[in-house]
Formats: C-alpha cells, structure tokens, sequence
C-alpha cells in the first residue's frame, strides 16, 4: 500500500526593522531556504511585532519590501513555500487577542526580551511591548506549526507558544498543534561583533564596525574586517576562550566557505591576522555579491514582488482563516449554525 508521507509543518518570521546583518542571515535566513523541500514551510515578515518599537512609517514600508526581496534572493522560493507579509493577514490579530484571555499579565512581564527591550526603548514601554509574545504565539499556532526554527533569544517565547497551545487544549478542547523549536545544523554558529567580540553581532550596536550587513559594499565590509578586534599572538587559531576576534572571524569564514575550523586554521597556518582578515573580508564580499545583486533586481520589479506578497496573503490567509473559525466555535462566538 503506498503510504503518503505528509510534510511536517514549519513557521518562522523576521521583522522588517532595518538592515540585516550577516549573523541573521548565518543563523536564520539562509536556512529557510534549505528547508522548504522537506517541510512545508510559512515565512512572514513581521511587521505587526515591528511596530512594538517606535518606526519611521515610510522605512518600514520599505523595509517590508526589501525584506520579501532578500528572502527570495536567498533561495526562498515563493512557489515551495508561503511566503507573506503578517499584516496582511488579519487573523494574526484576531488570534492574539483570544490567546490574550488565557494569558496572565505576569508570564508576559517577566520575559526577558520584555525586560530588556523595556530598558533599552524606557521612552516606549508600550502594551504591544508585552503583549508581543502572544502575536508571536498566535503566529506559530493559526499554521498548526509543527517546528520553529528560532534563535536562542525566542526560546522564551517557544515555551510560552507550548504552554499556551497545551492551556487552550486543555480547556476548549484539541485544537492546536503543540510545536518544537527548530535548530537546524550550522544555525548555532553564534556571530559575534566585529569590535567586541564578547557580544552579539546586532545592527543596533552604536559601533556601525562591529556589525556587516547584507547590503554592504565590498569596500565597507573588507574595511570592517580589517579593523575586527582580534589578539596581540600572531597564530590563526580556533579557541572562543581566549582567542575570541579570531574565532568569531574563523566562524564567520567557514560559514561562508562551508570548511571545518581545522581546515580553516590549515588555509591561514604560518600567515598573519592581515592576510587572514582580507581573505576572511573577500570571502563574504564575494558570497554577498550575488545575494546583492538578486536583491536589486527583484527591488526593480517591484509588481512581481506586489504579486508575490498577494499570492502569499491569500494561502496563508486561508489556512489561517480555517485555525480561527475552529477557535472561535470553541470558545463559544455565534456563528450562525
Ligand atoms: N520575534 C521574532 C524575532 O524577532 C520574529 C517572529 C515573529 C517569529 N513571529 C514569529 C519567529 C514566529 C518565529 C515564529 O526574531
């Protein structure tokens, strides 16, 4: 008897806040494409859990777009996947706000990213703020999402996406899929800053050299490169411990080459970090360049992307549209029948 295999569901999103830095596209991005032969993949941008920080309304409709364009010139391949913008969907909100009554107030004001992002914007601690976890939740769970593919700084939020898929369950009845994090292998290559090492890669770093994005010249990112923090040996080594400019840029390298750390230190064996530092800097201009270059050529047709986005819409829109009618019958909302 033939047996048909289902894909397992997956869902992941990026939002539209500004450039992208190298890290992202290592760790999250880049792997979205790999995925969407064996899973049937969402991808949105999440432009509703943009605004929970203040945004220039003009950059982040730009943003959006270019956004849809790097994840397709990426690999992202909009016939395999679902691919879509998350305020065009309005069930994303309609959701969060049942997901809203099952939540207490304290799960939410204890998250981490809640804390930190309350420090960071004092001037704009605002409910969306908080409640972002529950849009987050609601994204996962209106896809029945099997797997997410998450950065360790969403673990929080898996968790609460769990308890809160387990309370409904529980409560109303079998209706959503309980999901897994997703960490699919070379995501955890961590990428530090370029200008201290000790912390994470973030385009928000006042120091615009520690970080490289993916629009990036050529120029600015050899540049960055040679001024990368390493140590005061001479020895191209692997060890995060005390060597950790030189590992980041050796973590960096051999994510863009595909090589191992050992065949790394091999290529820069008896060289010195200057040499190293150009060849690592030559080695992500040259594998951006494409990237780049497909980018700008999608951003030139901005009706194809148009059409995109709509197609996009309309399939998530529907699967969404089916997760919220059952919600809304189990929680007891008139429908008519
Ligand atoms: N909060 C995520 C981030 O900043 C983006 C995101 C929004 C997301 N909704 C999601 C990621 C659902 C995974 C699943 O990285």
């Amino acid at each position: 008897m033939e047996e048909v295999q289902r894909k397992q569901t997956l869902f992941s999103a990026v939002q539209p806040s500004g450039a992208v830095t190298i890290g992202n596209y290592i760790g999250a991005i880049r792997n979205f494409a790999a995925l969407q032969d064996a899973y049937n993949c969402h991808y949105a941008v999440a432009d509703l859990h943009a605004i929970t920080v203040k945004q220039e309304p003009a950059a982040l409709r730009r943003n959006t777009l270019e956004l849809i364009a790097l994840f397709i010139a990426c690999g992202i391949d909009p016939e395999k996947c679902v691919l879509f913008v998350q305020s065009h969907v309005p069930a994303h909100c309609e959701l969060a706000w049942v997901l809203n009554t099952i939540t207490y107030p304290g799960e939410l004001s204890r998250m981490t990213q809640f804390k930190d992002k309350s420090a960071k914007h004092a001037d704009n601690v605002n409910m969306g703020l908080m409640d972002y976890p529950v849009l987050m939740v609601a994204d996962i769970l209106l896809y029945q999402a099997a797997l997410v593919p998450i950065g360790a700084d969403q673990k929080q939020h898996l968790e609460l996406t769990r308890d809160l898929a387990i309370r409904f369950n529980n409560r109303y009845g079998s209706t959503f899929t309980v999901p897994d994090g997703y960490f699919p292998k070379g995501s955890s290559a961590r990428i530090m800053s370029l200008a201290d090492p000790l912390k994470k890669m973030s385009k928000s770093d006042e120091n615009p050299n520690g970080f490289i994005t993916m629009g990036d010249d050529r120029e600015s990112i050899l540049r960055k490169c040679k001024r990368a923090v390493t140590d005061s040996e001479a020895e191209v080594r692997y060890d995060p411990q005390t060597k950790p400019g030189v590992s980041n840029l050796l973590t960096i390298y051999c994510a863009f080459t595909g090589k191992s750390t050992a065949e790394a230190e091999r290529d820069f064996a008896g060289k010195g970090y200057g040499d190293f530092k150009l060849a690592v800097g030559e080695t992500v201009a040259d594998a951006l360049a494409p990237v780049q270059a497909e980018k700008a050529r999608l951003l030139a047709d901005k009706a194809y992307l148009n059409a995109v986005m709509k197609r996009g819409e309309e399939a998530a829109a529907r699967i969404a549209r089916k997760t919220l009618s059952k919600v809304y019958r189990k929680v007891g909302f008139y429908t008519g029948e």
